[in-house]
């Protein structure tokens, strides 16, 4: 690397913005990490402000500085992973947002979504998009906005707005508005794209009701997207040169480069992908065909398992039941009872997701009695984040034809142990966890690092990747099968 050999990576999650910089040995030198807020405007319904958005990413790049003790010239190169889907509209002369963007989580293209599906056109999206017809994607989310915001669709027919998820945002943000533009991994979740020839289909367009003249360019996940300008924590001149979905990201931070490699990532959400080579494969059991990411015009495809709620769950018990302070009080208020007794939780709080897609289907407890309390309530809300990963596992294992040898986990919510060694149980299989749980973010930086040439391998990444811990499942196939039933029935009635 030439003088500056420091990578940035900006991981703007659903929760918080994460940033980190990376030397070149893909060692972790400054971080830093910044909530945002979230705007339920009615039920099922989830924002964010772009613009709030923006300025904790600008606040996180100057205390992730501040923290390696570096100066803005010190950095090589910027990466930009983020949470996908999550979709907005601005002007294309100086940003300004029409509106909030709308959330994966949010639900309220429920009906539209139906009645797609009614008029038979479930076939036809799943060959083109490999997506299934449902609110979580950015498709009906647009179709919402160009409909309901003022003036919007007669803007974006004359390319005066633009369209994009987080990814294209940012990064039009960072260059001063000169990029507008979005990575094959981040298309690959809008309903738009052709997941074959990997270019925005007429066909869907059509279909959502999306003009063509407000759509980013479809490009690589490693390559020079423009240059900063205009930032407050940054100076000019510095390449954006990795994009890619987070959890994509996190496939690549996990050195899961071969077909058969797959990793789950434990964050808002929980999400359970398998690199499944050149070529799409389509699903039988309810999972997704999305891109993984596109290098040097080589393009790697993943199944994806998506569960919309993991450590959501445990910020509902936080912030909305209000039976933890942090977090991290939840580890040892589960641990302080021996098992959840007959509770169940399914944790249908937008929905269910892969393999059921379900948008209708909301959260439940069941199996209360007089002796629960807020220690069983917390541990059944564990079990059943690793109980649909359970799902996920089994359905990728019937679509795939492949055994998952030991499954590879990261994210936040992985640092729990308890509901680890439970995934661990329920799978049958041996859970790894890396040393380092923030593979997102090293995924985007390496990727970044390649787009700028910093590095010309992938090597360097399968030799920062370490173990951490190694999980052994320990329960007895009596007590699982019980788990299993109890499990299965609490599901049909969510
Ligand atoms: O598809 C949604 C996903 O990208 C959100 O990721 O890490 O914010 O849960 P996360």
């Amino acid at each position: 690397m030439a003088k500056a050999k420091y990578v940035l990576a900006v991981d703007q999650g659903t929760t918080g913005t994460h940033v980190s910089i990376l030397d070149d040995k893909l060692r972790v030198v400054g971080s830093s990490y910044r909530e945002f807020t979230q705007y339920f405007p009615k039920p099922s319904w989830v924002e964010h402000d772009l613009e709030e958005i923006w300025t904790s990413v600008e606040q996180c790049v100057r205390l992730a500085l501040k923290d390696a003790q570096l100066a803005g010239k010190d950095i090589a190169a910027v990466g930009i992973t983020n949470q996908r889907e999550t979709s907005g509209l601005w002007m294309r002369e100086g940003g300004k947002p029409l509106s909030h963007a709308i959330v994966w989580q949010d639900r309220r293209t429920s009906e539209h979504c139906a009645r797609l599906r009614q008029q038979g056109e479930e076939a036809r999206v799943r060959q083109t998009t490999g997506l299934v017809l449902d609110p979580y994607f950015s498709g009906t989310k647009l179709t919402w906005m160009l409909e309901h915001l003022k003036g919007a669709r007669k803007r974006a027919e004359k390319g005066e707005v633009c369209f994009g998820t987080v990814d294209t945002w940012l990064v039009y943000k960072m260059t001063g508005g000169q990029a507008h533009v979005t990575d094959v991994s981040n298309a690959s979740r809008t309903l738009l794209m052709d997941v074959n020839r990997l270019a925005w289909d007429d066909g869907m367009r059509t279909l959502f009701g999306v003009p063509a003249a407000c759509l980013p360019e479809i490009r690589g996940s490693a390559e020079s997207y423009g240059t900063t300008r205009g930032m407050k924590s940054l100076p000019d001149g510095i390449p954006i040169s990795g994009m890619a979905g987070d959890q994509q990201a996190a496939l690549f931070g996990q050195a899961c480069f071969a077909p058969g490699e797959s990793k789950c990532t434990y964050g808002t959400g929980a999400f359970l992908l398998m690199n499944t080579g050149e070529t799409p494969v389509y699903s039988k059991a309810g999972l997704l065909t999305t891109v993984a990411w596109r290098i040097n015009g080589k393009t790697a495809y993943a199944l994806e398992g998506s569960s919309f709620i993991a450590g959501a769950a445990v910020q509902w018990l936080r912030d909305g039941l209000k039976v933890i302070k942090k977090a991290g009080d939840v580890e040892p208020l589960a641990a302080s009872v021996k098992e959840s007794g007959d509770v169940v939780f399914v944790p249908a709080l937008a929905g269910l997701g892969a393999p059921h897609w379900r948008p209708e289907a909301r959260g439940l407890f069941a199996g209360i009695d007089r002796s629960t309390t807020v220690a069983h309530l917390a541990r059944a809300a564990l079990e059943g984040v690793a109980m649909q990963i359970h799902d996920l596992a089994e359905a990728m294992r019937r679509d795939s034809g492949r055994e998952i040898p030991s499954f590879k986990v990261d994210g936040g919510a992985s640092a729990n142990n308890l509901m680890m060694q439970f995934q661990a149980d329920m799978l049958g299989t041996e859970v790894v966890r890396p040393q380092n749980l923030q593979t997102t973010s090293l995924g985007a930086a390496f990727l970044a690092g390649l787009g700028a040439g910093v590095w010309s391998s992938t090597d360097a990444i399968r030799r920062a990747w370490k173990v951490g811990k190694v999980f052994k499942p320990k329960m007895k196939p009596e007590v699982r099968e019980r788990y299993l039933t109890k499990w299965r029935r609490a599901v049909e009635r969510a």
